[in-house]
């Protein structure tokens, strides 16, 4: 759809390595913006649940940014850098992009060819009410970060990427443990110097972690939700009362969970300086409709209508995490999304409603 008159589109950004599942994140997300509507615009095939690298619906654009990679595969090997090397990334031309898009402009993106290692032809994009970028480096420009009005970070914390690297490449894709972790260690180094620092910029992070309900447990996983304080047009959710601090674990009758058990927290915590509050669930559920119990016990959750959240929940049941934390912040952040889309939506309307009213006197 066209922009409306006076709306400038938002722009969110995912940071996060590949394979810590970000397109499960965005099909949340975009869901929540109608994104049974999306169609497939485009060449590449991404590596994990996108079909192509962009994904659009009337109110969404997905950008991924391995799009502005500087060389192609062969050219990587050439250059003898990573693709997660900032030196291997086009920041001017995602920068302008970026800018061109939240001006309502039209631009033509390149396109990154996961399935070959090239760079296609480029392909139009439209603005849409809202622009997601999502990849390795939304946060390394300062330009682009200025640009973004809400930033994510998807922290998989080493043990559990392994985990979920052992589960795709070795069960699924019958590669050895020694090449996993081979390749696990080769992309270190980068990852440390040029993804992880990103972190100190996001608002919202979702950090995964093993299980502290039982040390021998290696499946189960923590999801803390970190939020900071303070940013606009978003306020974190809370467990009962905002501002406390709370350990919960909910009564089995309600809320029935698999062994270790189940346990929820809120906190309030300091993170890169800023003051953030910290939602917790640590542990796996048995049915997702149970989880209306915790759903009634938060607030600021941002739903239009009692148990929106599970409902959310529930009709991506099929997706990876939708029996625990990983879903259920990711669900979380995505109507913190919608929210603060409608509110500055409002606003641009409000602002617009004036200047008509002013010109009419
Ligand atoms: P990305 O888009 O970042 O490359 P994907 O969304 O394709 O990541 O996820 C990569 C893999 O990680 C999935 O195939 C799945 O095995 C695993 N995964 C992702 N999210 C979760 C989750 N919440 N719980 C368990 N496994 C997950
Ligand atoms: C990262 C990037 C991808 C890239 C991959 C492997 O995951 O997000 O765009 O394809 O690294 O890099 P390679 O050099 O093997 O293509």
């Amino acid at each position: 759809q066209a922009l409306a008159e006076g709306v400038t589109p938002i722009v969110i950004g995912l940071a996060a390595d590949s394979g810590c599942g970000k397109s499960t994140f965005m099909r949340r997300v975009t869901s929540t913006f109608g994104g049974d509507q999306c169609g497939p615009l485009g060449g590449g095939f991404g590596n994990g649940g996108w079909e192509t690298n962009t994904l659009v619906s009337d109110m969404a654009t997905v950008i991924c940014l391995d799009d502005y990679h500087l060389n192609d595969r062969g050219g990587r090997k050439i250059s003898g850098l990573t693709a997660l090397n900032t030196a291997e990334q086009k920041f001017d031309l995602m920068y302008e992009h970026v800018r061109a898009l939240k001006e309502g402009k039209s631009v033509m993106k390149p396109i990154y060819n996961h399935v070959n290692g090239t760079l296609d032809a480029p392909e139009k994009i439209e603005p849409t009410p809202v622009i997601i970028i999502e990849g390795l480096h939304p946060f390394v420009d300062e330009r682009v970060r200025d640009l973004i009005d809400f930033s994510l970070y998807l922290d998989i914390s080493p043990a559990v990427k392994l985990n979920w690297k052992i589960q795709r490449d070795m069960e699924e894709r019958g590669h050895s443990l020694e090449s996993i972790l081979a390749s696990i260690e080769a992309r270190k180094p980068d990852f440390d110097a040029y993804i992880e620092p990103q972190k100190q910029f996001a608002d919202y992070i979702i950090e995964v972690l093993p299980t502290d309900l039982d040390p021998e447990d290696k499946k189960t996983l923590k999801v803390r939700a970190i939020q900071r304080k303070g940013v606009p047009d978003f306020s974190p959710t809370y467990l009962f009362d905002e501002g406390s601090e709370i350990t919960w674990i909910p009564s089995a009758d309600k809320l029935s969970s698999p062994a270790p058990g189940i346990k929820v927290a809120y906190r309030q915590e300091e993170y890169f300086g800023n003051d953030v509050a910290v939602l917790e669930m640590d542990g796996n559920f048995d049915n997702i409709q149970e989880l209306v119990y915790v759903e009634s016990n938060l607030g600021n959750t941002n739903s239009k209508f009692y148990g929106e959240v599970t409902q959310a929940m529930l009709s991506l049941a099929d997706s990876p995490g939708s029996n625990n934390g990983t879903g259920l912040m990711q669900t979380l952040a995505a109507f913190a999304i919608r929210e603060l889309y409608n509110k500055k939506a409002a606003a641009a309307k409000l602002a617009s409603n004036k200047k008509v009213a002013a010109a009419a006197a």
